[in-house]
């Protein structure tokens, strides 16, 4: 290892501009950098030349990484592939180096360089001889996790597979955790794979899960502590795209713990790592949905004040091009930023120390600037996994405690329903359509029930690695309130929480009983709720209810309320999916708003369809399982589809009524479209049923006779078409009849004969659930079932010895 001359008192440049012109250009291994010269010479008194004496004393040298940013400008889109073309590459144009920079005198030294390949996340060991980092070799398509010298020598590769693992770091007792696409799943809303946390030995294998989640966990970290600081993406009905803050857990993956934010919507906190001395940490607020390669602001956050407490989150520098904090002291940190390395101070003072030549950081940037020295151990947590137990266990101390729990009565809580949100093995779909282009953005799996004593605690025993949450329920097993973030236990884990919640601050408030009810009894096995289909499915499961009890009012014929609760298909959903969702409060099921929302503010006890099935409602009179049914599917997020390869089949997002006849016909009275959802305006399924002919057609030819000829309520029918025979009429029935039959072609879930999309099969292939020779043109296939084995495929099976 070359040695670099330590000029002690050496004037620093502010400005070290490395030589990187062109990463092809450079095959030489340990390539200076242009010598400090009088232009970039630095004054006495710059951040660096303060800071190599002060908080940075002892660090000579820093490595970090040059790569292209991600393709598109999602935080977490740059690795893997696209998810509608296997061969579109998520990561930016080729060409990775990991690079040593000597701070004080301008030396750069190149440890590793790959024109055809990629480099990130060097993260440097313990003793600060060497780096472990992320690689993706020229030729490979996935990054796998690797080791090498700060010499440049003994390259060494520690994961394979067709899979990405990225964010490595050394745990202090020798392991090494990171987040992989292993997972084998995607992003709910999003082209890209999913990477959770990961550990492994120190040499790379013994590689096991240890989260649950069904989104990005990012940028793993350790705490002087003994935790792990990370982010963790939620998806439990919330926002799709305003959940992704701080967690902490131990190392082996128990006590998964929120760390900052997780209450307050927006902002991506991102590369978290201690601030030395204090017990804050710096992190990237990537502004909204986040900003690509996890750019934004750079932020101190100080949880003294619990986790929920928005004053404590400073940002210390103006601007959001921030990435890859690293922190000296409260007063000194280290950042890329584009091409530029940087210095800033705590009150937002900063200066480039480095500053690739060449493209202006229009190709290349830096990334993850680390100090290469040697630093001691955190401390280090005993593993409490107990690998070969196949359950864990959660104990709520009493039900009634909570931060939003005002008119809950003691003892009206009976019962915790428990459900489970799943992993998507594929998502092609880019739309913010609600329910994702007809499919679903997360299906939630009923596990059961169990009983809440009456001094309101409960004790329970679940599967574990799952990502479970819950529902409070009355004597009617209606909801009286709803967990919308998750939590999981890891094998033989207990976990205890309070209510529904403490202020995580309060809790000592808790408990001042020396006894719990539940706990004078063994743990409760989940009850399964008997004749309820585990995933439910909104055509196959509740349409048959509506077709039994509803429709003979509310069909085609007879359209009582104005309203069709008929299951024919409209361009995406069914027409009455549609009616039940658009009809003021008669679904309350949260989807994609915020959390913690008031007791009976949501599902079963917020929706108002239940008091129509309760008898009163003219000749409704549901049986007990069916209402159950129903409740159970508010209470799951009334999605439509129940299987995730319901995507982007049979849907007909954009259709028009036949332009010309438009013009002719309708126009003179509806200037845009005609009044109502498009998704109501047309029948794939009949047609002739579609409300664009039935409005405008005469009653005496058995239409609706909506059009009136005048928008006055009392102005008689305009009888647009008198008939049937009408050519314009034709006409548009003619091109609605087109329509079908390119649904009919494409097939939509719950059709007879219907086939997932290739990218599903491509998938289900690759996770070994269907066999590589299954052809999708010859082979039946049942989508349910090839989703409930996937999703058992990833459920923890004890180690066979
Ligand atoms: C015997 C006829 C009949 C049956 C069966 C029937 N309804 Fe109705 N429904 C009506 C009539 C009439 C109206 C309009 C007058 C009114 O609102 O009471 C109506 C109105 C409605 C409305 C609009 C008013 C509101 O509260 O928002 C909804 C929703 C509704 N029904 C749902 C249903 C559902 C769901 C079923 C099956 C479980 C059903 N109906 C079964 C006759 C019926
Ligand atoms: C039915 C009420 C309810 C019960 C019971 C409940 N939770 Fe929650 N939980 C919530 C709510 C509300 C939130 C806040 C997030 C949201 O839903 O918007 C939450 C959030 C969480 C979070 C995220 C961190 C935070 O504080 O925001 C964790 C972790 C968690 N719960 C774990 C548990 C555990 C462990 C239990 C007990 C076994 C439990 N929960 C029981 C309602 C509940
Ligand atoms: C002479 C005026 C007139 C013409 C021409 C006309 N409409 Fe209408 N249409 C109306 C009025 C008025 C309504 C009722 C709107 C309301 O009550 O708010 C209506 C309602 C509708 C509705 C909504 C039905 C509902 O209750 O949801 C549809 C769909 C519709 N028209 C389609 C058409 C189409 C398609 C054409 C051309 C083929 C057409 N209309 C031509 C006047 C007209």
């Amino acid at each position: 290892m070359p040695v670099f001359a330590r000029r002690r008192f050496v004037l620093l440049t502010a400005t070290i501009v490395g030589v990187l012109a062109g990463l092809h250009a450079r095959p030489d291994a340990t390539a200076q950098a242009a010598p400090p010269t009088a232009n970039n010479a630095v004054r006495s008194g710059s951040l660096l030349s303060e800071a190599l004496e002060g908080p940075m004393a002892g660090v000579d040298e820093i490595i970090f990484a040059v790569r292209a940013p991600g393709r598109d400008g999602h935080w977490y889109a740059n690795f893997g592939y696209h998810s509608s073309n296997e061969n579109q590459m998520q990561y930016g144009v080729d060409g990775g180096r990991l690079l040593r920079l000597n701070l004080r005198t301008g030396q750069l030294k190149t440890i590793l360089d790959d024109p055809g390949g990629g480099v990130r996340d060097p993260h440097v060991h313990y003793d600060g001889e060497k780096v472990l980092f992320s690689y993706r070799r020229s030729g490979s398509r996935h990054y796998h996790l690797y080791e090498i010298a700060v010499d440049g020598s003994g390259l060494r590769q520690l994961t394979d597979g067709p899979w990405d693992d990225i964010e490595a770091i050394y745990l202090p007792d020798g392991e090494i955790m990171f987040c992989s696409s292993r997972c084998k799943r995607w992003v709910q809303c999003w082209h890209t794979h999913v990477a959770v946390r990961y550990r492994c030995d120190g040499d790379g294998r013994n590689i096991r899960i240890i989260s649950s989640n069904v989104e990005q966990d990012n940028t793993p970290w350790m705490l002087p502590d003994g935790r792990v600081l990370y982010m963790r993406w939620e998806y439990v009905d919330r926002s799709r795209v305003r959940y992704h803050h701080l967690w902490t857990s131990y190392p082996d993956g128990t006590g998964e713990m929120v760390y900052y934010g997780n209450m307050h919507p927006g902002t991506v906190m991102l590369d978290a790592k201690p601030i030395p001395g204090t017990n804050k940490v710096v992190s990237i607020f990537s502004p909204g949905h986040g900003r690509r390669e996890h750019a934004g602001k750079l932020t101190i956050v100080d949880q003294k004040a619990g986790p929920d407490d928005r004053s404590h989150a400073r940002t210390v520098a103006d601007g959001v091009e921030y990435r890859d904090p690293y922190a000296f002291s409260e007063d000194c940190f280290m950042s890329a930023e584009g091409s530029s390395l940087l210095l800033i101070d705590g009150q937002g003072r900063r200066e480039v120390i480095f500053a690739l030549e060449g493209d202006d950081g229009k190709t290349y940037w830096c990334h993850e600037p680390r100090p290469l020295r040697s630093r001691s151990r955190e401390r280090v947590t005993p593993d409490r996994v107990k690998p070969a137990q196949q359950s864990g266990r959660l104990i709520l101390a009493d039900v009634n405690y909570g931060r939003n729990m005002k008119g809950v009565e003691r003892g009206e809580i009976k019962k915790l329903l428990i459900l489970e949100t799943l992993p998507k093995p594929v998502n092609h779909s880019g739309t913010m359509e609600p329910t994702s282009l007809g499919g679903t953005f997360t299906l939630e799996r009923i596990l059961g029930t169990v009983p809440v004593e009456s001094d309101g605690s409960a004790h329970v025993e679940v599967p574990p690695l799952r990502s479970l949450f819950f529902v409070a329920l009355d004597e009617n097993d209606l909801s009286v309130k709803r967990m919308q973030s998750f939590v999981n236990v890891m094998p033989g884990e207990t976990t205890s929480c309070v209510g529904c919640h403490e202020n995580r601050t309060d809790s000592a408030r808790l408990i001042e009983r020396q006894t719990l009810k539940a706990l004078e009894r063994p743990p409760s096995e989940i009850q399964p709720i008997a004749g309820v289909p585990e995933v439910i499915d909104f055509p196959h499961d509740v349409q048959p209810i509506l077709d039994r009890h509803c429709v003979k009012c509310h069909g085609y014929a007879k359209r009582e309320g104005g309203l069709g609760l008929a299951g024919d298909h409209g361009p995406i959903y069914s027409h009455s999916y549609t009616t039940l969702m658009i009809t003021p409060g008669l679904i309350s099921h949260g989807r994609d708003a915020d959390g913690n929302i008031s007791p009976r503010g949501i599902g079963s006890s917020a929706s108002r369809l239940m008091q129509l099935l309760d008898g009163s409602h003219y000749e409704a009179k549901l049986s007990t399982p069916e209402i159950r049914l129903i409740r159970l599917w508010i209470d799951t997020g009334a999605v439509y589809a129940g299987t995730y390869a319901a995507l982007g089949t049979g849907m007909m997002p954009r259709q028009n009524i036949d332009p010309n006849v438009y013009k002719a016909r309708c126009v003179g009275c509806h200037k845009g479209n005609p009044p109502g959802r498009q998704e109501l305006h047309f029948s794939l399924t009949h047609p002739e049923r579609s409300l664009v002919l039935m409005a405008p057609l005469s009653k005496k030819a058995g239409g609706y006779g909506l059009c009136r000829t005048s928008f006055d309520k009392n102005a008689p029918p305009a009888d647009v078409f008198r008939d049937t025979d009408d050519p314009d009429y034709r006409k548009m029935l003619a091109s609605i009849a087109q329509f079908k039959d390119r649904h009919d072609q494409t097939k939509r879930f719950d059709m007879p004969g219907f086939k997932p999309s290739p990218h599903y099969v491509r998938e289900m292939k690759r996770f070994g659930i269907l066999a590589a020779d299954f052809d999708l043109a010859e082979d039946p296939i049942d989508a349910y079932t090839v989703d409930r084995e996937y999703w058992q495929s990833l459920w923890w099976e004890p180690p066979r010895h």
